[in-house]
């Protein structure tokens, strides 16, 4: 699929960890003493303004983009890809809103390096494939950048550490941007249950279903990268959409932590069926032999106790969803399509549409004449993360999400493989606050 040779020492470490997962030796942990964490929230020293260098400017990076270009007190300053018609694209749009050309970095697959090694730069931000948000992360924080990367931020659980660490130890920001944390319902069941109306949430449901078939296959974007992963794992690939929200309500790192893991996998058949329709005979892709199992399932439970659900599905024909559903002592709110029930309120047994809740609950992030003018990028919320974003970097305020957050979630991947391949055994996810979580205050409820 590809002549890189970085991307070739990727694919074979891959095939290693979906193959051989049986096999493997425990989780490796960091054999030195762990660095100091922060006893509160990491926050840094304000910034009047952002420079910023973008890393991977094509579907999802130009969506950053024309975010950050949009944002008062961002300047971007540098910007790297390996297909250099797509940083020319970029330039072209920074330009077009009123700031200088930015440094194109389009010397290969590690020129990132050189950007964050030369460039003036606060933030380094990654929305390249999964396999390069690591090392980009890595290089920005250790030239002393901030770090913020697209989902998941890290496949291994030997990564997770790896970013946990240089955070710390460089004493930069490192963030996840899991933009459906800033989605409409999913902000308001947050409203839900910090109000009390679920009562104690006891159990939640996520998930990643999306019919991406169809993607996978194309001859550009993601075709060029994605599929490759359903080749060499089985298990959940892309386990942050459904689970961070859910993680939000229960307070993870916050109050609570994810313990342990278990997983399954259905046979996998999609890709199959659908390169059989869709491609020639003598296509290469229809040698390819998938790993992934189209329907995979994980239940996680929480040092309290909670129960949560993980699916995902990139494989079957099926509407999109994430599942989003939150089971309380006083109530439940369900996602796709939106639901509410609350003990008391709610006729009988019955579901309320969520647009009845919207008018006492909405966040104030979505409250705010902002979003109403910004209806770009999945409906908004792809905006809402990079406007707070920059707005904690610029108020030296922690961000909603940190490098923990960014660890616990994408453990997932390499959790749901290892528990897979050993027949749906529990994996043990780490502590990577190292006992923060019992110190830490809730998540804020972010205002303006
Ligand atoms: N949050 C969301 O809703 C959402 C949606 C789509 C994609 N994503 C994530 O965004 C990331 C990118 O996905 P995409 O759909 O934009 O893919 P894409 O293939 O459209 O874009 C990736 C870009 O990175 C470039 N690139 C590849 N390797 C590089 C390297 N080593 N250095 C510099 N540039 C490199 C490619 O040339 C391309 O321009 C992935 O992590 C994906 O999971 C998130």
């Amino acid at each position: 699929m590809t002549h890189d040779p970085a991307r070739r020492d990727f694919v074979r470490a891959g095939a290693a960890l979906a193959l051989g997962a049986a096999t493997l030796p425990a989780i490796p942990r960091p054999s030195r003493a762990p660095l100091a964490g922060p006893g509160e929230p990491f926050r840094a020293p304000p910034l009047e303004r952002v420079r910023v260098g973008l890393v991977g400017v094509g579907g999802m990076g130009t969506v950053h983009l024309e975010n950050l270009l949009a944002l008062e007190g961002v300047e971007l300053r540098a910007v790297g890809d390996i297909r250099p018609e797509h940083a020319e694209r970029a330039s072209a749009k920074v330009v077009a809103a009123g700031q200088p050309a930015p440094a194109l970095y389009t010397r290969g697959p590690r020129d990132f390096e050189r950007m964050c090694a030369e460039a003036e730069l606060d933030l380094v931000y990654t929305a390249t494939p999964w396999e390069w948000h690591v090392p980009v992360m890595l290089a920005a924080l250790r030239h002393g950048k901030h770090a913020a990367t697209e989902v998941p931020a890290a496949m291994t659980v030997e990564d997770c550490w790896a970013i946990v660490e240089a955070a710390e130890k460089y004493q930069r920001h490192c963030v996840m941007m899991e933009n459906c944390n800033y989605d409409r319902f999913e902000l308001m069941a947050l409203q839900l249950v910090r109000q009390g109306l679920l009562g104690e949430v006891l159990h939640g449901e996520a998930a990643y279903l999306h019919d991406l078939r169809a993607i996978k296959f194309a001859a550009d974007g993601e075709g060029l990268w994605r599929r490759a992963w359903s080749v060499t794992h089985n298990g959940n690939l892309y386990p942050t959409h459904g689970l961070g929200p859910v993680a939000n309500c229960m307070d993870i790192n916050r109050g609570d932590r994810f313990l342990r893991v278990t997983s399954m996998s259905s046979p996998s058949r999609g890709l199959q069926r659908w390169r059989e329709e869709h491609l020639a005979a003598d296509d290469p892709r229809q040698r390819e032999r998938y790993a992934l199992g189209d329907q995979n399932v994980s239940l996680i439970q929480t040092a309290k106790g909670r129960t949560i659900y993980l699916a995902h599905n990139t494989n079957n024909p099926r509407p999109y969803s994430r599942l989003q559903l939150l089971q309380g002592t006083k109530g439940i709110v369900s996602g796709w399509p939106y639901r509410v029930h609350i003990e008391g309120r709610s006729p009988g047994h019955n579901w309320e549409a969520a647009d009845d809740y919207y008018r006492e609950f909405d966040h104030p992030l979505w409250r705010s004449e902002r979003i109403q003018k910004m209806d770009r990028g999945h409906g908004g919320m792809d905006f809402l993360e990079d406007y707070r974003l920059i707005e904690c970097l610029r108020r030296g305020e922690p961000t909603d999400m940190n490098v923990y957050d960014a660890a616990a979630l994408s453990a997932m991947v390499e959790l749901s493989v290892r528990s897979v391949a050993r027949k749906g055994r529990p994996e043990e996810v780490p502590d990577f606050t190292r006992g923060g979580w019992q110190r830490w205050a809730p998540w804020a409820i972010v205002g303006e």
